[in-house]
């Protein structure tokens, strides 16, 4: 049977060499691509089949931050996400918080990784659990030196020239028997040593043999103000929708049209209601047959209306067992699906949620890139507005929620349907 995996991911740090006069964010909770850098990390790793748990290391001050990241992470993998622990004042402390917390999964191995790299792809994850699948100790995620290295002792001073030859950048993640490399962090914590500056070194000072495996130069480390632009410019490259969605970019697409979606749904008993994909705790459910999502329901009867591809009902009949439960953003995946067949792709998402409890404000953010994420669109082409109905009406009189929603798409023009727009 195939050794399992458990992912750490170290975020408990300042960010010291990215400080912004403009914001007090840490590096690892700015956004890329309208999401939290971390909310992508997280997702390259629970999104791999052989990752079964996963936890990660914050700093008590982050929690707010860490919350909002969480909830823009994809639903897919979740479970897999245990409770967030406190780290400490190096990356070690961190690190070794992160590993206790694992203890109890009893995976056979642990990647430790950065949560400042969120390009991590699966081939870099696949390379280093076959290094510990064939008996490796360690492996090192790594990449080739390739620029001619110069030292300096002193301004001044000549310069002395490195030779690359067998020089290598390590990255993380770096992957170890979760029991053997918990021990040497063990060892480290006892012996009092507290600032190896990654888990490679500290397994060799060990004992432990390490090997290297082939990183990514895409899976940098977010450091300085330069690293983070040339990552918002790489993010937007991989999640906008010209890669993800259709091949063709929007301004080819010059038939546009426009959808929109409305429903409805009655409070009952429960704790909690869906909103967009985000869990928003209050005094009561919606009721409904899948998860009672009144947002998404509306975001995908208007991307159907904008297709002229009937309506959600249609397609997901409310009898059908299956769809007892589901999670709504698989009906606007299909939607999105029936739109790419077409060639064609979301442009522009524009939502009103009407009621009078949940207050909507405190939540608006955390909706709007759910529906961002979910529908694979930059947050600046989704809007998310809420209004009270002035205690008129069912909404008023706090029976259920209703939303609506004007989806705009784009498609190709086809010159067979008739006169040119
Ligand atoms: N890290 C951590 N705990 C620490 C220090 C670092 O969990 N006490 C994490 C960081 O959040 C980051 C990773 O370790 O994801 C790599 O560290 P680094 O890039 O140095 O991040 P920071 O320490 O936050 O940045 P800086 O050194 O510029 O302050
Ligand atoms: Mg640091």
């Amino acid at each position: 049977m195939a050794k399992t995996a458990a992912a750490l991911v170290v975020a408990a740090g300042r960010g010291s060499r990215l400080a912004d006069p403009r914001t007090s964010v840490p590096k690892q909770y700015r956004l890329l691509a309208g999401q939290p850098v971390v909310t992508h990390t997280l997702n390259a790793l629970g999104n791999h089949p052989r990752i079964s748990h996963m936890v990660t290391v914050i700093h008590p001050d982050d929690t707010g931050l860490y919350d909002d990241a969480v909830s823009a992470a994809s639903k897919n993998w979740s479970h897999k996400l245990k409770q967030a622990v406190f780290g400490g004042d190096t990356r070690q402390v961190s690190v070794h918080a992160g590993l206790k917390a694992l203890a109890d999964t009893h995976c056979d191995y642990v990647l430790i990784h950065d949560a400042a790299r969120p390009f991590l792809t699966h081939d870099v994850i696949d390379r280093l659990l076959d290094e510990l699948d064939a008996g490796a100790e360690g492996a090192l995620a790594a990449t080739p030196v390739v620029d001619t290295l110069k030292k300096q002792k002193e301004a001044g001073q000549p310069l002395e020239t490195i030779d690359r030859e067998n020089l290598w950048a390590a990255q993380t993640p770096q992957a170890f028997p979760l029991s053997r490399i918990s021990r040497a962090h063990e060892n480290a914590a006892q012996s009092t040593r507290t600032n190896f500056p990654d888990d490679t070194s500290l397994a060799e000072w060990d004992g432990m043999t390490v090997v290297l495996s082939a990183g990514d130069p895409s899976n940098f480390k977010i450091t300085t103000a330069a690293d983070l632009k040339r990552a918002a410019q790489q993010a937007s490259l991989l999640t906008m929708p010209e890669t993800s969605h259709a091949d063709r970019p929007l301004s080819e697409l010059t038939d546009i049209r426009n959808g929109i979606g409305y429903d409805v749904h009655a409070f009952e008993d429960g704790d909690a209601v869906i909103l967009g994909g985000v869990n928003i705790p209050h005094t009561q459910k919606l009721k409904g047959h899948s998860d009672a999502d009144v947002v998404l329901h509306a975001i995908t009867d208007a991307t159907l209306g904008a297709i002229g591809d009937g309506d959600i009902g249609q397609h997901f009949p409310p009898g059908d067992s299956q769809w007892k439960g589901a999670s709504s953003d698989r009906f606007q995946e299909d939607a999105m699906r029936r739109l790419s067949q077409m060639g064609g792709r979301l442009a522009h998402i524009d939502v009103t949620i009407v009621c009078e409890e949940p207050k909507i404000g405190p939540h608006r953010d955390r909706i709007r890139a759910s529906i961002a994420e979910i529908c694979r669109l930059p947050l600046s082409r989704v809007s998310v507005k809420a209004t009270t109905s002035e205690r008129l009406g069912f909404t008023g009189r706090k029976e259920g929620i209703a939303a609506l929603a004007s989806v705009t798409v784009r498609l190709p023009f086809e010159e067979t349907e008739g006169t040119a727009p």
